[in-house]
């Protein structure tokens, strides 16, 4: 939601995979993906996974901050044989773990490293490799085919930049600079020129697209908000079965949990925090005291300036 242009980024390349048309001996699309905390980053990765493969978790996911020390990357590829603890130490990255990643629908794997700026040194090298010739060499001394993935970097590289350039009133609370076009040419320029800084022109090379994700603005935060609480209905007819209820917000509902929720520096994570503070916690508690039958309604209203939601029961029509 809201960042439409990393989306029409991305795209392009999943559409020359399918027809075929992607370049041989390399990944089939390597996009570095910046931007401020809660911004969706890998909200598009799960999304994306979704679409390919009907999951959101049919991806391989890499927290690159657990590879900051150089012996640490015996964890990602496996120690060599006669290594001490060799096998006690299976590579995490294997081409099994890309093939289970797939589906019927597609047989693009999509592989996350998240935050590459605390990799090892050693690790950049190795995904040097990766990212130009879609090849990774196992400790076993066998090899791991990428032509078949499309990867992602994350990185908070120029966030705190970002975050004062979207924030410059900070502390001041309430007043909104505004989002847009120039905002985003700007997170971009501070972005590429983080990733300069920090990553041999080489690695930039390898990189198809650099995208931006920049902070929510109110449109967005309205549709993850209808997104959330689809959620949640899904949630409480899957697991509460035949204890199952409905549940409507009305405007000022929608209105309260938006202004609660609305914060520049959380991004949608703060959001969600306060749908679960403000509507999931307390309609548990209803459900807990047995306050709530079966194929009722429950109605979330909102009132004067209370820092709570209404809910109210009423009988299915
Ligand atoms: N643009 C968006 N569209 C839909 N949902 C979003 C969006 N941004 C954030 N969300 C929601 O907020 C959650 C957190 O977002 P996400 O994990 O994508 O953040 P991120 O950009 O990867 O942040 P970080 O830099 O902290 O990793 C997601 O699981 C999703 O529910
Ligand atoms: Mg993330």
């Amino acid at each position: 939601m809201g960042q439409s242009h990393a989306i029409a980024e991305i795209v392009p390349y999943v559409q020359m995979y399918r027809a075929g048309l992607a370049p041989e001996g390399r990944p089939a699309g390597v996009f570095l993906l910046l931007g401020p905390t809660g911004t969706g980053k890998t909200r598009t990765v799960e999304a994306l996974a979704d679409a390919l493969h009907g999951s959101e978790k049919s991806l391989v996911r890499v927290d690159c901050g657990e590879f900051q020390m150089e012996h640490e990357i015996a964890k990602l590829i496996g120690a060599p044989p006669g290594y001490l603890g060799h096998r006690e130490t299976p590579p995490m990255l294997t081409q099994q773990k890309l093939g289970a990643m797939t589906s019927e629908g597609s047989n693009l794997a999509l592989v996350l490293f998240d935050e590459i700026e605390k990799a090892a040194p050693s690790m950049t090298r190795l995904l040097l490799g990766v990212l130009d010739k879609a090849v990774l060499r196992l400790g076993d001394n066998t090899s791991v085919n990428f032509e078949r993935t499309l990867i992602f970097l994350t990185s908070n590289l120029g966030a705190s930049a970002m975050r004062k350039e979207v924030l410059p009133d900070f502390g001041f609370g309430s007043a909104m600079p505004g989002s847009g076009d120039g905002t985003l040419r700007k997170l971009s320029s501070i972005g590429l020129g983080a990733v300069k800084r920090k990553f041999a022109p080489e690695f930039v090379n390898r990189i198809d697209a650099v995208v931006t994700y920049q902070p929510l603005d109110a449109d967005a935060l309205e549709a993850i908000l209808d997104q959330q609480v689809a959620a949640l209905e899904r949630h409480i007819a899957h697991r509460l079965e035949d204890r199952a209820f409905a549940l409507e917000l009305d405007a000022s509902a929608r209105r309260f949990l938006l202004a609660k929720g609305t914060n520049r520096e959380y991004g949608a994570r703060e959001l969600k925090r306060i749908i679960l503070r403000k509507l999931t916690q307390p309609l548990a508690a209803m459900v807990e005291a047995n306050l709530v039958p079966p194929d009722s309604v429950v109605l979330a209203a909102h009132h004067g300036d209370s820092d709570q939601l209404t809910l109210s029961v009423a009988e299915s029509q």
